[in-house]
């Protein structure tokens, strides 16, 4: 039964206030909509703050040989070649202009000698490619962005979340229902199309960059309401999250220590990674410490330093050398740039990361090294969408960001995610617009499966006695980081799979006290279902992936699979709901024009 609740109607509807969905406000903003954007959490809060080294883009500001095309190769190939080619082209092709773009909206980036915007190394990048503020990058972007939509007029809905989205009688996209965070009011939204912005999934890991609103509400959202997943196998582990203290497990330590010089070692002092140089990558690696550190100066006397290889590898590698038992006291291995950089310089370019291990460790790392380990922090497979609009299969139902996938194929490239947000969302607010302007847009709203979701949300409030959703939660990080973390096998998946049909039951059963007004255990108790549905998606293309491929290793299957790479692996909800099976097909993935082809086989 519905009570009477807040209604509002928008041209866009936007579900996230993180890089992706501001700029795609912006977007619709300029082309004269009405935007409604919806925020789980406070505006200016979102994951895009932990992309904190920079923002990729080829601008060829400190190497001019840089371009696109560089760009591209780097991105497919970090990638491992699962990518969708044309969302890798349009992003090389565009982020240029998307940064220039948020330097006139007032982004402060930091300098060249000569005033142009300073760009840095980081891993995969042939160039040094990333402009950046310090180590808060993703911190500038939404400042700024946020700046742009406040000055534009969107209105921003802080602390709502939303429940599921609303189709019309024809199967359009027609809104969403959610409620307010902080009264348990319900609240619903018809709009002529919905833009989900929603971020990632990490909070499900024990150990994760990720905070709590990282649920993989739209991931699970979209494959509800009819759209389909790609690559969901697909998680980074990021190389570089803190390990202790324990309290603050998995907090990130960005790529910029490694970009701006900074060196792993084992418990014996060893420059570990020379071991770790993959075939692929050989002949742009240093194979030397001397060698690597011409690189700094001269990126065509020296070649990369094995640090700087792309982030599955080094999080493979620092994986290993713990499991071998050459790690640090507290499970990981050491990041050092206090031996290689001065104080100064470490404060000035790292700023955050100084303060962060001086307030949280006790650790000065302008004359210590870091305990750094693998901490899950990015998802690469998603909702899959049109490269050009970011529409998906839903008519008026479109993704941007990190919960679309195809762009970072099987492993992203550092800093790639801030530029993704700001050319995808961009496309997203044009694809929305597009879509309106053809008068396919629904104009019904379904009551019925508003009334469902609000039931459903309001089940574990009436329950006597159960599960308590934290015990839930708790069970969940543990058992997805020790089943389907780093390293992957058949046995540790049939073993998630199973846990995953016991969770369902569990929630199924969740109770919780009091009423819904400022009440954080049934806030999480309507978490759990897109948090269960995103697991089971992650560990379905886990155990039918047999290969090993960017961010999913499988020790069992130790080597990429030529079969494997022609497949993304796309799922589809058999039931809509979200203890529904779930099926999975093989997706070709796009064959590249030769124009494209061939700029992979350049080695420069
Ligand atoms: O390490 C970092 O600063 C993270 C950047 C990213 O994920 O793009």
């Amino acid at each position: 039964m519905s009570e009477p609740y807040e209604h509002h109607e928008y041209d866009v509807l936007i579900i996230g206030a993180g890089g992706a969905g501001l700029r795609a406000a912006i977007e619709a903003k300029q082309r004269g909509l009405s935007v409604g954007i919806v925020s789980k959490s406070l505006l200016g809060k979102a994951h895009t703050v932990m992309a904190e080294g920079g923002i990729a883009a080829a601008m060829g500001n400190v190497h001019s040989e840089d371009n696109w095309m560089v760009h591209f190769r780097d991105t497919m190939r970090g990638g491992k070649y699962l990518n969708n080619y044309r969302m890798a082209e349009l992003h090389a092709k565009e982020a240029p202009d998307r940064v220039w773009e948020l330097e006139q909206w007032g982004a402060l980036f930091d300098r060249t000698k000569d005033g142009k915007i300073l760009q840095r190394d980081f891993g995969g990048h042939r160039y040094a490619r990333l402009a950046h503020v310090g180590d808060r990058t993703g911190l500038e972007l939404i400042r700024t962005l946020q700046q742009k939509v406040v000055s534009m007029g969107a209105d921003v809905f802080m602390e709502c979340k939303v429940l599921q989205l609303v189709h019309d009688a024809e199967g359009r996209i027609a809104g969403c229902v959610g409620y307010w965070r902080a009264t348990g009011e319900f609240i619903t939204f018809q709009a002529k199309t919905v833009i989900l912005a929603t971020g990632g999934i990490g909070k499900s890991w024990k150990f994760t960059s990720n905070s709590w609103e990282s649920t993989g509400d739209g991931h699970a959202m979209a494959l509800w309401a009819g759209a389909n997943l790609i690559d969901m196998e697909c998680v980074q582990f990021h190389p570089t999250g803190m390990v202790w203290p324990l309290s603050v497990r998995g907090l990130l330590v960005t790529e910029s220590v490694r970009g701006d010089g900074g060196v792993l070692r084992n418990s014996l002092g060893e420059r570990f990674m020379f071991n770790y140089i993959p075939e692929m990558f050989r002949a742009e690696t240093a194979d030397s410490e001397e060698e690597g550190d011409k690189w700094y100066d001269d990126h065509n006397a020296g070649r990369r330093p094995p640090e700087l290889l792309p982030r599955d590898e080094v999080a493979r590698a620092i994986n290993s050398e713990v499991k071998a038992g050459r790690g640090s006291p507290h499970g990981g291995v050491f990041l050092d740039i206090a031996s290689r950089r001065t104080p100064e310089f470490i404060r000035r370019r790292l700023p955050s990361m100084y303060h962060q291990f001086m307030e949280l460790a006790g650790v000065d790392i302008t004359r210590e090294a870091m305990e750094i380990g693998p901490t899950c922090h990015y998802m690469m497979g998603g909702v899959q969408v049109n490269a050009d609009s970011q529409e998906t299969v839903v008519p008026g139902l479109f993704a941007a960001g990190e919960v679309g996938g195809g762009m970072h194929g099987a492993n992203r490239l550092g800093g790639n995610s801030l530029s993704d947000l700001v050319v995808f969302g961009r496309r997203a607010g044009i694809g929305a617009a597009e879509y309106i302007a053809s008068g396919q847009a629904a104009t019904t709203f379904n009551q019925s499966e508003v009334d469902a979701a609000i039931d459903a949300a309001l089940a574990p409030l009436s329950r006597e006695s159960g599960e308590n959703p934290y015990d839930i939660q708790h069970d969940l990080q543990e058992m997805m980081q020790a089943n389907v973390g780093i390293i992957r096998n058949a046995e540790e998946l049939a073993e998630a799979t199973k846990k995953l049909d016991e969770f369902t039951e569990r929630v199924k059963n969740i109770s919780v006290k009091g009423t819904r007004v400022y009440n954080p255990g049934w806030n999480l108790a309507t978490d759990l279902p897109a948090m269960i549905t995103v697991c089971k998606s992650v560990t379905l293309g886990a155990t039918l992936r047999k290969e090993s491929r960017g961010g999913h290793t499988r020790e069992d299957f130790p080597n990429p699979s030529p079969e494997f790479g022609k497949i993304n692996l796309a799922q589809s909800s058999d039931g809509g709901t979200w203890d529904s099976p779930i099926n999975v097909v093989e997706s070709p993935i796009l064959i590249l024009p030769d124009d494209l082809k061939a700029l992979l086989e350049e080695t420069k």
